[in-house]
């Protein structure tokens, strides 16, 4: 008889099933990760049932374990008291992990009408989608209006204009530009006006009949450092200040997404350790002294992408080819090739590395490699800056390699087809409590 998973289901990509039935491997460790976050408690992650999916798994997908992602949410709603959660649906848009999320609570931070409809599509009400991108075309704001969608980031007068045209009476939130100091991706310059710009755009969204409903910023995603948030609440501080003057008080905070993942490594190959608990210190002591300077009373709101899912997906691919060669000056060189890379999941690893895992080598002889995936592209390959990876001697082609804490972006920056390479098929585990789906 099969061992059998009963709760991996797939859910998107092509129409290729992928096959639960032969175990090539046991899960060995129900606690993946653990590491310090800033010398306190060390985080500990149950990946137990994600390793068994990956485990059973004979053909390559995307697996995402939907009760690691509520259990993330969970800590993170207690961690933030009050704070309405937005998830930033850019970072997963799979429609079994947004609908996980709506079930549990969370409303979606959506970049676009199809964003938006796709939310609509997990049941959550229109009131808990916000228009959070500054780039938005006129077609684009009526779309979301006719969608139900009432409330839109916005960073310049003209963007406010076309709100008022084309959402009438809607409330905005002014985003404010952040330097994006010890984040991997900074944001900092695409998004955001100055501080000394949003009393005139919240001034003209209130002239033209909009509400000028808060303010909004992002630290910049996979933030290291916990005094970005204290900063950039500063900065906030000041510009409600600004407002008061012109009798504007906003009362709505988005402080964006930037929390991290925990368990990927930096491009050296090093862990990231984040500080978390001191980010979530400063977050409520910053949201602490907004509160004890403002007129009337604020409410927060939080836009994670990132941190909900990263390390609550991973990747079973397998090995293309393992290859010995000379560099040009002599030098020779490992290449490890995976069916997986830059394309088609692992869009980030020009900034970070993953933690690989070889589940039929756990032991054995280990040699340098730099990693690569299959494509005919140069860019296809992990970030070099810290020297190659340690991959096991006697790999060979077909060997299942587990990809882990890929979650974040992996889908949504997947290409289609490039040199014939598919996304991955996407599948989940988990979550059935909630659906109340048994089948
Ligand atoms: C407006 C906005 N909010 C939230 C996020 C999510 O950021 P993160 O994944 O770092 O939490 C992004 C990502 O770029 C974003 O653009």
């Amino acid at each position: 008889m099969r061992p059998q998973i009963t709760d991996m289901h797939q859910i998107t990509g092509p129409r290729q099933a992928v096959d639960l039935g032969r175990a090539h491997h046991r899960a060995a460790t129900a606690f993946a990760h653990s590491h310090r976050t800033d010398g306190s408690l060390p985080v500990r992650q149950d990946h137990s049932a994600l390793r068994a999916a990956l485990a059973v798994a004979t053909e390559d997908a995307i697996v995402y374990d939907l009760d690691g992602i509520g259990r993330q949410y969970a800590t993170l709603c207690a961690e933030l008291p009050g704070v309405a959660m937005r998830f930033a649906m850019k970072a997963c848009p799979v429609d079994e992990v947004l609908g996980h999320l709506a079930r549990l609570g969370a409303g979606f931070d959506a970049a676009s009408p199809q964003e938006i409809a796709q939310a609509l599509r997990t049941g959550v009400a229109p009131g808990l989608i916000h228009y959070g991108n500054t780039v938005k075309s006129d077609r684009n704001i009526a779309a979301a209006y006719r969608l139900g969608v009432r409330d839109f980031a916005t960073d310049s007068l003209e963007d406010v204009v076309a709100v008022a045209e084309h959402a009438p009476g809607s409330r905005v939130f002014c985003r404010i530009a952040t330097t994006g100091e010890g984040a991997l991706w900074g944001l900092s310059r695409k998004f955001g006006c100055a501080p000394e710009d949003a009393p005139r755009v919240l001034g003209t969204a209130r002239a033209l009949g909009l509400v000028p409903s808060g303010l909004s910023l992002h630290v910049g995603s996979q933030q290291m450092t916990a005094e970005a948030w204290a900063v950039a609440i500063d900065s906030l501080a000041a510009v409600l200040r600004a407002l008061g003057r012109r009798g504007i008080t906003p009362d709505r905070i988005n402080l964006g997404g930037g929390l991290p993942a925990l368990g990927v490594l930096d491009r050296c190959g090093r862990p990231l350790v984040p500080p978390l608990s001191s980010m979530f210190t400063a977050i409520r002591e910053g949201m602490e002294r907004l509160r004890a300077a403002h007129a009337v009373p604020l409410h927060f709101l939080l836009e994670p992408g990132r941190h909900l899912v990263a390390d609550h997906g991973a990747i079973r691919a397998h090995v293309a080819r393992l290859t010995s060669r000379h560099r040009l000056d002599g030098t020779p060189e490992r290449w490890l090739y995976l069916s997986c890379g830059k394309f088609n999941g692992l869009y980030e690893i020009d900034q970070l590395q993953y933690r690989l895992e070889f589940p039929t080598h756990p032991g054995g002889q280990f040699v340098d490699a730099v990693v690569a995936g299959p494509t005919c592209d140069s860019d296809d390959a992990f970030a070099q800056a810290g020297g190659p990876v340690r991959v096991p001697r006697a790999l060979a082609s077909g060997d299942p390699v587990w990809v882990h804490s890929c979650g974040a972006y992996a889908t949504s920056y997947a290409t289609r087809g490039f040199n014939g390479f598919d996304p991955l098929p996407c599948t989940s585990i988990g979550g059935r409590a909630h659906s109340g789906d048994d089948a």
